[in-house]
């Protein structure tokens, strides 16, 4: 775990843990071992800590943070590394993150290679820096900066570490090598000023002051988070309290947030994302198993506002595309949209003029489909219709090279159905980009019956490539996201039986959702629902009516109907369930009209309204959508529950800090929460996603609480 040797008058403690080099018991033992090696070896002069393959260290191991503590702590080695009288150097090369910074700090000496990156990510596992980073950041820094720093969790380049004195010296060559000629440099010079315990605070009477302003700017930034708080608390005692009455503080606040359930959610969620990319199909097929197609030019067929943010992805990334519309007007619109995208990541520093001028020339529009012959993968964004969808793919499965994968960007139409159109359904599979498809990081890949898992695999692979979190779901209508989200259905039902939309919106969001499903569904205007639902009563052969209360044996709400054909578009039309000025379109104002028009709708319907607490709304909304979560595991279109709570904190923004809704369940508890889905199925039995799930049922009759993470041992194990 840690390697030691001697090399001439240099100890070399070479941190050995892959992939990251993090702080398990093993290597705090190891390096603690070998300070008391090296500062009994008359031979070592001094002593470089450096850590072996990509990085440095990134910090305390996480996934040992929910079980005892055993062996010594950083701190542990931090005071032994301090003290030692032979001098301490940290040669950082990758990163140096959070224990691993600490380490760093309790070093004499740090040097860096160029492209090292250093931080304290603590805050987003909602934790902070707790082996005296929080005390000693700012010794060297000063008050505001380590405020900042560790409040944000972000990582300084070397050049900006050096500039706030985190790192001594940058080196160009061989880092080890540096680090001997560096510590040649310095044998023998004295070390007491070096040790950051004898530092004082810099401005330390102004640390008031500096609280109040930072704590405004947590509060604003990372609205409902409990660590950068708490971080800044740790930062006040660095500047009022002795150093050890400062670490004392600092250890018993990062024992609180250690037990808190926002940082289980974080470190779950921490976890969640990277166990998307390890995808099993049920036919044993894996990530581990399955190499992805190659995938170096694409096509992407329909450019509104999806397919140009796909191409805009695609481009970035460094993948040629060619862009199919009907027209060349429409073409140019979307090259021009394109552009427009480019400059604005130009004009916000996020990308480099050369590299706009090399996407663009990257980009090919052309009105003809023949044009696509030739490219390794197709991602269609056209219209959501499936007879057209299945026009589309049955002339690119005559068009494409054999070995061309084809892919529908579709939200909710039957991938199996889409690939049925080719001769070549093992190559057909599902792109959900989520909208802006430039800003969302999400994509929701989906496979049918007959696709292979090369196909799967090569669209995992792409997502990766294009920078997103991709997630895996099996086909059904909807998939994972849209089938599972019954925010709206419910409110929409709350609102009739007594709330108000504002208070709803207002709940969830002080639950944390970054915006309330009435705002939402302004944003994205009430004709597409409006839409699906004539849709749907057209199939069914009913004419819908303000007075409809049934469609299809399932609960009906005409409100948003009502407020759709009396003009209310949402923001486009200046009106919806808010009202908009036009001067400031973004903010949405209550409107005393819309409750007019809830009241009379009632009135008309004889529905007596009645008063809903907060709790019923997040049940409601969450418990709801939680259900057809479970169902979603049963039949398997999602694997793991944690894939479930990726879709939710990446497409529709639920707080990290609670996990995601399977996560939340698990929290709450499955016993209560299957109380209450069992109390609002029998209460509401028109409304079939209040149906208990199966799963749901089963998990919850167990004596003991299932962790999350067994959930579906359990249920295949009870197949
Ligand atoms: N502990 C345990 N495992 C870790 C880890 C850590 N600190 N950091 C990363 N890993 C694991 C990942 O889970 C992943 O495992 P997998 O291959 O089984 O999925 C593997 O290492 C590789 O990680 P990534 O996929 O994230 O690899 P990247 O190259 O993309 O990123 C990284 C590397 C920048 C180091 C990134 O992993 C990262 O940011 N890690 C978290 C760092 C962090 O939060 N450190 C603070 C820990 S808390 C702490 O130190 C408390 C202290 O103050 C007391």
């Amino acid at each position: 775990m840690v390697d030691y040797r001697v090399d001439n008058q240099f100890a070399v403690l070479e941190i050995n843990n892959p992939p990251v080099n993090a702080l398990s018991s093993d290597v705090t033992i190891g390096l603690y071992d070998g300070i008391l090696k090296a500062l009994q070896d008359d031979s070592v002069q001094a002593v470089i800590i450096i850590g072996k393959g990509k990085v440095f260290c990134a910090g305390a191991d996480i996934t040992a943070f929910s079980k005892p503590i055993k062996g010594l702590g950083i701190t542990d080695v931090g005071h032994a590394i301090e003290s030692s009288s032979k001098p301490v150097i940290s040669a950082v090369y990758g990163v140096a993150l959070g224990g691993g910074l600490e380490i760093a700090l309790f070093c004499h000496y740090r040097i860096s290679d160029k492209k090292a990156k250093f931080g304290f990510p603590e805050v987003q596992l909602g934790l902070l820096p707790g082996a005296e980073g929080t005390i000693r950041l700012p010794r060297l820094t000063g008050l505001p900066v380590a405020m900042e720093i560790i409040t944000s969790g972000r990582q300084l380049g070397a050049q900006e570490a050096v500039k706030y004195g985190i790192v001594d010296k940058i080196v160009e060559n061989d880092l080890l090598q540096e680090a001997k000629t560096f510590a040649t440099s310095i044998i023998g010079k004295p070390l007491d000023s070096l040790r950051l315990r004898t530092k004082k605070v810099k401005n330390a009477d102004l640390v008031d002051k500096y609280y109040d302003d930072a704590l405004k700017e947590v509060k604003r930034k990372y609205k409902g988070l409990i660590a950068p708080v708490s971080c800044l608390k740790t930062i006040r005692g660095s500047a009022k309290l002795p150093y050890d009455a400062a670490a004392q503080l600092e250890r018993s606040l990062f024992t609180e947030l250690i037990t808190s359930s926002q940082s289980a959610a974080l470190r779950y969620s921490f976890f969640a994302e990277r166990s998307a990319a390890k995808w099993r199909l049920p036919n044993g097929a894996s990530s581990a198993n399955t190499k992805p197609g190659t995938v170096g030019s694409a096509a992407v067929i329909g450019a509104g506002t999806m397919g140009s943010g796909i191409a805009v992805c695609l481009l970035r990334a460094g993948i040629p595309v060619t862009l199919v519309e009907q027209n060349e007007k429409l073409l140019k619109a979307a090259q021009t949209n394109i552009d427009q995208i480019f400059r604005g990541s130009v004009q916000l520093g996020k990308m480099t003029l050369e590299k706009r001028q090399e996407c663009l020339r990257m980009l090919q529009g052309t009105a003809q489909l023949e044009k696509v012959k030739d490219v390794d993968i197709v991602i269609e964004a056209i219209f959501e219709n499936l007879k057209l969808k299945q026009e589309v793919f049955a002339k690119l499965d005559k068009i494409c090279k054999p070995t061309a994968f084809l892919c529908s960007n579709t939200s909710t139409l039957d991938i199996d159905k889409i690939a049925s159109a080719t001769s070549r359904p093992d190559k057909v599979a599902g792109t959900h980009f989520f909208a802006p498809a430039h800003i969302m990081r999400l994509v929701e890949n989906v496979y049918g019956s007959k696709t292979s898992p090369e196909t799967v695999a090569t669209v995992m692979e792409l997502g990766r490539k294009i920078g997103k979190v991709s997630v895996l779901s099996k086909t059904c209508d909807g998939f994972i996201a849209n089938r599972m989200n019954k925010i709206g259905v419910e409110a929409v039902y709350l609102v009739e039986e007594g709330a108000s939309p504002y208070d709803i919106d207002q709940i969830m969001e002080d639950f944390g959702m970054s915006m309330g499903v009435f705002k939402v569904l302004d944003l994205s205007g009430l004709d597409v629902g409006w839409r699906i639902r004539q849709e749907q009563a057209k199939a069914l052969g009913v004419n819908l009516t303000a007075e409809t209360k049934y469609l299809n044996a399932e609960r009906y709400c005409s409100l948003p109907d009502k407020l759709y054909e009396l003009g209310r578009n949402g923001i486009k039309t200046g009106r919806g369930w808010y009202r908009y000025d036009p001067a400031n379109p973004r903010k949405p104002i209550p409107d005393l009209d819309v409750l007019d028009i809830i009241q009379t709708h009632c009135q008309n319907l004889g529905i007596k309204r009645r008063e809903i607490t907060a709790q019923e709304v997040i049940e409601r909304c969450l418990y709801a959508t939680i259900n057809e979560g479970f169902k979603i595991l049963e039949e398997n279109v999602a694997e793991k529950p944690s894939d479930i709570d990726v879709i939710w904190q990446y497409g529709f923004a639920f707080p990290r800090y609670r996990g995601g809704p399977m996560f939340y369940a698990s929290q709450v508890g499955l016993r209560k929460v299957f109380e209450r889905i069992c109390y609002y199925h029998a209460t509401f039995p028109y409304s079939k996603h209040w149906l208990p799930s199966d799963l749901l049922r089963k998990l919850a009759s167990s004596t003991d609480e299932i962790p999350i993470n067994q959930w579906m041992n359990n249920w295949s194990s009870k197949l």
